[in-house]
């Protein structure tokens, strides 16, 4: 297994482009099968989960194209045609959807398209128990019959979806994806309510719309879809990937370095770039916060602020771990509160071993800032604790080695070469 070999303590420097969001090219993927007619991604990142679900669709039966580059100065942006003209099997099975969670997500297409689905269930995760409750509830709401045998959720529409109102008790981003792709070939409408507002949400219904879904209110909380009969292909670039940006602007901040990430979205950065302001981070968007650049830049120590974890456009979950490092390494204590996944506190123990001071009570850490962290060889357990391991080994004296890099290529493209360009000393170590 590929280990990654951090010198920590080189201010990074230059210009980093961020890749399309890996979180809104997954659902856009799958509302391939929603249409017999093409639909072609550009802007999708490179990406070990990206390959995973293609593999996924061709077993369903998508015939998958690939082009080349598609500029970003040098960022290699994929562009992927997928075409479900007819759907080959209805099944998707343990052995891909317990390695990606949002395998899941061809559910609501396929029960839609083809009134029926077996999908596995997706099993225990490292970030906690994580159900699809919400999803199948919302289905059934839909008339979908569903019965879960043998770790498979067997889902059956024959006479078609109809449209209902859906009410979910608590926000899900998978489930929001799943009903409203699933609405989109229902009969008559659904209403969505207490839907995720995700950027990524919005990014996949307004792929739907350009596919000839009608759909209103985009970015709010309720959704109100009138089902159609037909969708069609279309071509849609992914929008750019927010979590990314807001690694790489941790990465500028706790090596006190002065990066520029090119190819963002300024929109979507809010909690973000204001907790990382107020923590004494320069935050500049030349071109406003509509702009597609941004300049982080940090002097010194970072002051520690509190954060809280919430759905959009709160503080996001998978932006956590990564400022637990930059407060690991703050002047001043902060509270960091991890209220969308239990167990997400995995970066805990590996960051203790680096030096950090924190303690754990419930979903809450207590970050007392130190004045450096010390390298140590550390073990990730999920994609964003794996990058919080790498932000710190940046941060560190000495040697850092993460191990279980997979976890990594999961959801970063080529980010070792991205801090390198920038002067980091960091390396692949392979076997
Ligand atoms: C998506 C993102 C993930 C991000 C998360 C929250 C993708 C591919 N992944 O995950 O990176 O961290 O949103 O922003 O887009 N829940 C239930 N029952 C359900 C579904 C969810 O109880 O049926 C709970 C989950 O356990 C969790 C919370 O709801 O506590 C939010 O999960 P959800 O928004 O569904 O996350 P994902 O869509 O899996």
């Amino acid at each position: 297994m590929d280990r990654i070999r951090i010198r920590g303590g080189r201010p990074l420097k230059g210009t980093i482009p961020i890749g399309g969001a890996k979180n809104a090219a997954l659902p856009l993927m799958t509302a391939s099968l929603l249409t017999e007619g093409t639909l072609t991604l550009s802007n999708l990142p490179h990406l070990a989960d990206i390959a995973t679900l293609l593999h996924l669709l061709q077993r369903h039966g998508v015939t998958v194209s690939m082009n080349g580059a598609d500029g970003n100065e040098g960022h290699a942006g994929r562009v992927l045609s997928l075409t479900a003209g007819e759907i080959a099997s209805t099944e998707a099975p343990y052995d891909v959807v317990r390695k990606m969670r949002a395998s899941v997500l061809v559910l609501g297409p396929l029960l839609a398209r083809c009134g029926r689905a077996r999908v596995s269930l997706p099993g225990g995760c490292a970030i906690g128990p994580r159900p699809v409750d919400l999803h199948l509830k919302g289905l059934a709401a839909l008339g979908a019959e569903i019965d879960l045998r043998d770790g498979y959720i067997h889902a059956a529409a024959p006479r078609g979806l109809a449209g209902a109102t859906v009410r979910f008790p608590t926000v899900s981003v998978g489930a929001t994806e799943n009903l409203l792709m699933a609405a989109t070939l229902a009969r008559g409408e659904t209403v969505l309510e207490n839907a995720a507002r995700e950027p990524e949400v919005s990014d996949l219904a307004r792929c739907l719309v350009a596919m000839g879904a009608e759909i209103e209110g985009i970015g709010t909380d309720r959704l109100r879809v009138r089902g159609v009969r037909a969708l069609r292909g279309t071509d849609y670039r992914v929008l750019p990937d927010r979590i990314e940006t807001g690694t790489y602007a941790v990465a500028a901040a706790i090596t006190g370095g002065d990066l520029v990430l090119t190819g963002i979205d300024g929109t979507l950065m809010g909690a973000v770039f204001e907790a990382l302001a107020e923590a004494g981070v320069t935050v500049e968007q030349p071109g406003g916060e509509e702009g597609e650049a941004v300049r982080v830049a940090a002097g010194g120590r970072v002051r520690g602020v509190d954060l809280v974890t919430r759905p959009f456009p709160g503080f996001p979950t998978d932006m956590q771990a990564q400022m637990m490092a930059l407060m690991a390494t703050a002047e001043g204590t902060s509270t960091i509160v991890e209220t969308i996944f239990e167990n997400r506190l995995m970066h805990v123990p590996e960051l203790l071993r680096m030096g950090a001071d924190i303690t754990v009570r419930g979903g809450t850490a207590i970050v007392r800032g130190v004045p450096a962290l010390k390298g140590a060889p550390v073990m990730a357990t999920d994609l964003r604790a794996s990058v919080s391991l790498v932000l710190a080994g940046l941060a560190a004296e000495g040697d850092t080695e993460v191990s279980r890099v997979y976890h990594l290529d999961r959801g970063y493209e080529r980010l070792e070469e991205k801090l390198a360009a920038c002067g980091a000393d960091i390396e692949r170590i392979e076997g």
